[in-house]
């Protein structure tokens, strides 16, 4: 019988089991649909020119596709290259001195109306040079990658002022193009009032809206081909819901679609005015109200929870990520990778807490920190599965089956991480 198989870049073969996490109806996955992961016994994946040309049991495919090269999985878990849709990676120093003053029972609202806080960490990054804050952020972004991360949104918001913000966005594109990992950026100079405005929120939104967005629309016509956002932190004592709605339509005028941190600690209508703006995702949602809940239902916005932040808090986490769940939101997961409140690298830790403190099952866990994830950044279509003709990321980890991923936690198990075919 004539070998009529065709000739593919990779085969990763022996794969023990396989998750694909599909798309459901081109879209994320919600309600009862979410946590389907499509599992696949004893499976292989073919790759092609960086993207899946198969993925579904090995003897089909082995039958269909050989391999220019082979991979041998040793009968593990292997799924598709986890998506971080909300980080803060880029910044100057750290605020280890305000982690042991919280130990000590002081508030991290009380800590940042005191200085410290974002403002803390926006003077060590004003003070950074770009090769500076490139030089810090690398090793983050090589911790992400070891622990099976493949896509990761970046956002700015330590500079506060227009040329600290740009050098940030020029750091998000620099590493961007010098490291496998592929940055999805976020102008977020509505992260809080610098000092120098001080008691001046208003006036510091209008220089938002006057010459910073301004800025940003001309630095992504000369630099970023794709989609950029705009974020806001809408909470008691950074911006109002008023304010958050200048920012973001401001914004809007200027190309960048909103996201928004809200209800990180108080409700003060976030979630409602992500809706309406038809935000890509809104996130935190630690204060949600039943309304809330129900709005995101019905909405195209992505419920993104970071579950690390009360965590490195040590406050309780009080998301309704269940109830978000139930009612049909799409829900998706991240780390919120930030000096001040979550340093954390680790989507697998992520996954852990959000199975205990969320009670996510292992499998919506999983589907919220890929395909959902990939919709909260609006790549839905190209990666965050492992679906024919998306990007081939793909990771395979030390364990036999999905639910090892949240269950055992603290020990890294990704053991080798493709992106875009490259091993
Ligand atoms: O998402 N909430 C606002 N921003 C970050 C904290 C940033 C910082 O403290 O430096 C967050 O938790
Ligand atoms: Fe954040």
């Amino acid at each position: 019988m004539p070998n009529s198989a065709a000739l593919v870049d990779l085969l990763i073969d022996n794969i023990g089991q396989l998750c694909i996490i599909p798309a459901y109806d081109g879209g994320p996955q919600r309600g009862p649909r979410l946590g389907d992961l499509a599992p696949v016994e004893h499976a292989a994946l073919a790759v092609h020119m960086g993207r899946i040309a198969a993925a579904g049991p090995r003897d089909e495919v082995r039958r269909a596709y050989t391999g220019r090269d082979t991979l041998d999985a040793g009968g593990r878990l292997v799924t598709p290259g986890l998506v971080d849709p909300h980080t803060h990676l880029v910044w100057a120093g750290d605020r280890a001195e305000e982690f042991e003053q919280r130990l000590q029972g002081k508030t991290y609202m009380e800590i940042a109306a005191a200085g410290g806080g974002i403002n803390r960490t926006v003077r060590l990054t004003r003070a950074a040079s770009r090769a500076d804050l490139i030089a810090q952020t690398r090793p983050r972004l090589e911790r992400m990658l070891r622990c099976g991360t493949t896509t990761v949104e970046v956002k700015t918001g330590y500079g506060l002022e227009t040329a600290a913000e740009i050098t940030m966005l020029d750091a998000i594109a620099d590493l961007n193009a010098s490291q496998p990992l592929d940055l999805i950026p976020t102008f977020l100079g509505g992260h809080d009032i610098p000092p120098e405005y001080a008691g001046q929120a208003d006036a510091y939104v209008d220089l938002l809206v006057n010459e910073m967005i301004p800025a940003v629309a001309e630095w992504k016509a000369r630099r970023w081909p794709g989609p950029l956002y705009c974020d806001v932190f809408c909470e008691k004592g950074v911006f109002d819901v008023a304010q958050t709605r200048r920012i973001l339509e401001a914004g809007l005028r200027a190309g960048l679609t909103p996201r928004l941190h809200a209800d990180e600690f108080v409700s003060l209508g976030g979630v409602a005015l992500a809706t309406e703006l038809n935000a890509a995702s809104v996130d935190h949602l630690l204060a949600t109200t039943p309304d809330d809940v129900a709005r995101l239902a019905g909405s195209r916005t992505v419920a993104v929870l970071l579950p690390a932040t009360p965590f490195g808090l040590g406050i309780p986490n009080t998301a309704p990520a269940r109830e978000l769940a139930a009612a049909g939101a799409a829900v998706a997961l991240a780390t919120d990778c930030n000096p001040g409140t979550a340093w954390c690298e680790s989507l697998p830790f992520i996954l852990a807490l959000a199975t205990r403190a969320l009670r996510l099952t292992p499998a919506q866990a999983l589907a919220a920190a890929t395909i959902n994830a990939a919709f909260a950044v609006e790549r839905g279509d190209r990666i965050g599965s492992l679906e024919p003709g998306k990007m081939a990321d793909a990771v395979i980890w030390d364990a036999p089956d999905y639910r090892h991923l949240s269950y055992r936690f603290g020990a890294n198990l990704a053991q080798v991480v493709i992106k875009g075919g490259q091993v």
